[in-house]
């Protein structure tokens, strides 16, 4: 019986622990919002950057970006990234290969194109296939 009334007392001294804890977890999701990033760029020189309307720049984007960038988690057997052949010391090309290799080394029509200023670019690809990025990622 004494045991009871203790187990009572002590979950009602939890109880508003309890409830600060939910109620300030439940703030900090409500404030976690993107914060935006502004590409920072020469305006005299270059024109506006081809960035989708609903796909805005924020800071979490771009490294989670970066992130899955050089994750090879994202290939078929977990062996290659995006920076396998688009390797940052080489421009972001696989520089000195005829063709680009796939993760089951199984050869690709073209070497890897260098990664750079494509917020400008509207066409990808060697044969300028546009937005197909988006298909083929
Ligand atoms: C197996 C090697 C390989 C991997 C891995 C790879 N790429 Fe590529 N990438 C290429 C090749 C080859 C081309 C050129 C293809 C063409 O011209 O059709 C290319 C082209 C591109 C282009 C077009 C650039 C332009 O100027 O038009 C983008 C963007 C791109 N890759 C991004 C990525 C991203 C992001 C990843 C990872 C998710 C990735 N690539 C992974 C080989 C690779």
């Amino acid at each position: 019986m004494l045991s009871k009334l203790k187990n009572k007392k002590v979950a009602l001294l939890l109880l508003p622990g309890i409830y600060f804890l939910l109620s300030f977890s439940y703030y900090q999701i409500q404030d976690d919002k993107p914060t935006p990033y502004s590409l920072p760029y020469d305006t005299a020189y270059l024109p506006k950057p081809n960035i989708p309307l609903d796909n805005p720049l924020t800071v979490e984007g771009i490294a989670l970006g970066r992130l899955l960038f050089y994750d090879s988690l994202l290939s078929v057997n977990k062996t290659q990234s995006c920076a396998s052949c688009h390797n940052q010391n080489n421009f972001f090309t696989d520089a000195g290969k005829n063709v680009s290799n796939g993760a089951l080394k199984i050869p690709d029509d073209f070497n890897s194109m260098p990664l750079a200023n494509l917020a400008w670019q509207t066409e990808f690809f060697g044969t300028g296939e546009q937005n197909l990025w988006k298909s083929r990622l």
